[in-house]
């Protein structure tokens, strides 16, 4: 018998990898979107890699009534919610959308899951709950019980203020919470359909640098040199899309072997350790396509986190994490893809 998911925002980049790994194991997938940030095309790739469509319903998830009509007809057993808006500069000029639309719809969301019984969810969080560079002199780095509330940005403040309110609601409420933080997923989906395509110019790095490989953008903005890395550019911990997903299914694996039936509020960070600047991936990149990628250093993104590191022990301990593809495998893949599918 499979079990019914609801997935809040699957025509997105990460999303509509999870639609398609789900429905691969088994789950059913229902999907709310508003296409708001995405097309209804990735339904068609999605239905070109399974077969059929699952259920997808353009829902705004804020529309309340509607999202309920949703409960009422599906029983439920996990909610996976990746529902936000993620673009951090847009956050601070926006605040108060990214309030409403990451904080209030998501308490929505909630109500109905305790309306209906529903208490299994997993939260994609973000390494962005996590302040700049933290390697105190005996290298402990963040690990899940680190928070720092003095957040940058709006888009860190909503992630933190969610992770608070769903532990409240593990403990007052006894929902079960997988809580899992990660940083740069990269690239897109093995079979080449979907990958992450935004309706505008496309803030995340590895996107914008595949549209000027392929001469869709003039060159590549780096925001600023001026931090002491390795090369003096900005440094991140970038996960394969795929690998990524893959962990989303384990956590499920993970609570469902345990038969874990207690409420709980578990914290994983999935991170590879492989951090990498902005010039290593594009000069990465530039070696692997063979092909120059022009760039500039521009102004720097005053939100922007320029190091972060964590601790990634318990997720290795816990769910025996570890990621399968490397950084060249991701940014090799990813050229196969833009440069045929583009
Ligand atoms: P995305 O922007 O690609 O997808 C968001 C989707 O949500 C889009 O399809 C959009 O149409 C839809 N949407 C927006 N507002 C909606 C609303 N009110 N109702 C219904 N649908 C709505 O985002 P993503 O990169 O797939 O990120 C998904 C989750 O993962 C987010 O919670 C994000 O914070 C988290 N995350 C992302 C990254 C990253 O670098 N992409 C890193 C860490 C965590
Ligand atoms: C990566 C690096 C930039 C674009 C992401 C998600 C955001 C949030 C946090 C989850 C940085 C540099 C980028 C460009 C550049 N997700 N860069 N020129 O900033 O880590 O944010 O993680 O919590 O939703 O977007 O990712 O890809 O924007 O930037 O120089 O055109 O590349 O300065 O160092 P970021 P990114």
């Amino acid at each position: 018998m499979k079990k019914n998911v609801l997935i809040t925002w699957w025509l997105g980049y990460i999303g509509s990898h999870a639609v398609v790994e789900f429905e691969k194991n088994w789950y059913k997938t229902v999907i709310v979107d508003n296409l708001s940030n995405s097309s209804i095309e990735a339904l068609i790739w999605i239905e070109k890699i399974l077969g059929y469509k699952p259920d997808f319903f353009e829902v705004d998830i804020r529309d309340k009534n509607k999202l309920e009509e949703i409960f009422k007809k599906y029983n439920f057993d996990w909610v996976i919610h990746f529902a936000w808006l993620k673009a951090v500069w847009e956050s601070c000029l926006k605040p108060l959308d990214y309030h409403d639309n990451n904080i209030l719809w998501s308490i929505r969301l909630f109500e109905l899951m305790d309306k209906y019984n529903v208490k299994n969810i997993i939260f994609s969080s973000s390494a962005t709950v996590y302040k700049e560079k933290f390697v105190d002199k005996n290298f402990n780095w963040y690990t899940e019980n680190d928070l720092t509330w003095d957040c940058t940005n709006p888009y860190w403040t909503t992630k933190f203020i969610l992770e608070q309110i769903l532990r409240d609601l593990s403990i007052h409420l006894k929902f079960r919470v997988m809580n899992l933080r990660y940083f740069n997923p990269i690239w897109a989906h093995t079979s080449w359909y979907i990958w992450e395509d935004p309706n505008w110019i496309p803030n995340n790095l590895l996107p914008y640098i595949m549209k000027v490989a392929i001469w869709e953008l003039p060159y590549l903005n780096i925001f600023w040199n001026d931090y002491s890395t390795i090369d003096w550019t900005w440094v991140r911990d970038y996960i394969d899309v795929n690998d990524l997903i893959e962990w989303h299914i384990k956590a499920f694996q993970y609570i469902e072997k345990n038969n874990i039936d207690l409420w709980f509020f578990n914290i994983y960070n999935l991170w590879t350790w492989k951090w990498v600047s902005v010039l290593e991936i594009l000069k990465t990149t530039e070696k692997v396509i063979w092909k120059e990628i022009p760039y500039k250093f521009v102004w720097r993104r005053d939100w922007d986190l320029a190091e972060v590191y964590c601790n990634r022990e318990k997720a290795y301990k816990e769910l025996w994490f570890k990621t399968k593809i490397s950084l060249e495998e991701s940014l090799r893949n990813s050229w196969k893809f833009y440069n045929n599918n583009k």
